[in-house]
């Protein structure tokens, strides 16, 4: 197993083809991909439902074998309930700020079961509010776009909101920025420093998901 690396694209699976999605992992690890994001909704704190502590473990088995990681993004209410359940197969795991009443609790759950520890923020949530948790945080993932959906458009406040970030964070603490990545979207985001891009639409809604993931690492190294 390894914590997420600098400079990376993580690709959704949520937004592979449900039917495909092993072959395709293994093409994007083939192309280099290392880390992959699992969304996980509940149908309460986001309008839609989708992958589960099954899936995760079994994409883990597949990630795991070339020493890649899987990142777990848990958009749900409530979810001290479900660390647990997602800890054994996750290498890292965020949970949203707006979800949880004691989130300094659970960042050092998350921990204490041996993985690196993420606060999500939704875009109407200020920023300012990481900074009490700074010391309990591996990483921010940022949201880009409201959480509950891939393919939504790039809401353009987020370069600024992850320099806000950055300015607050200690250095070892990395910035995720998830929603709306593209080629054009993300150079203002990397530039602003940002050191992990979760794209799902971009990669997998390709004609090319492999050559999109190819362009979009490069773009993150740049
Ligand atoms: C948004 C999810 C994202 C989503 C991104 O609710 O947290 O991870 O899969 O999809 P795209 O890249 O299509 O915006
Ligand atoms: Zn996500």
């Amino acid at each position: 197993m390894r914590v997420l690396g600098e400079h990376e694209v993580l690709p959704s699976v949520m937004s592979a083809d449900p039917m495909r999605v092993g072959e395709q992992v293994d093409g994007l690890m083939d192309a280099g991909a290392r880390s992959f994001h699992v969304d996980v909704m509940d149908a309460h704190f986001v309008p839609n439902l989708t992958l589960g502590s099954d899936f995760a473990a079994a994409l883990a088995t597949r990630v795991h074998a070339l020493e890649g990681a899987v990142d777990v993004h848990l958009m749900v209410e409530r979810p001290a309930t479900m660390v647990a359940a997602f800890a054994a197969a996750a290498d890292a795991i965020s949970i949203h700020l707006e979800a949880d009443p004691h989130p300094h609790r659970l960042l050092g759950l998350i921990r204490e079961l041996g993985c690196a520890a993420g606060l999500a923020v939704n875009p109407g949530t200020p920023i300012g509010a990481i900074a009490p948790l700074a010391d309990m945080l591996d990483f921010v993932n940022l949201l880009a776009v409201n959480p509950g959906f891939s393919g939504q458009s790039f809401i353009p406040t987020a370069p600024e909101r992850v320099a806000e970030a950055r300015a607050l964070l200690p250095d070892r603490a990395m910035i995720q920025v998830d929603g709306g990545m593209d080629a054009e979207t993300m150079p203002a985001v990397r530039d602003a420093g940002a050191d992990l891009f979760v794209a799902g639409s971009a990669v997998f809604h390709a004609a090319d998901p492999v050559e999109s993931y190819r362009e979009l690492a490069a773009l993150a190294r740049e």
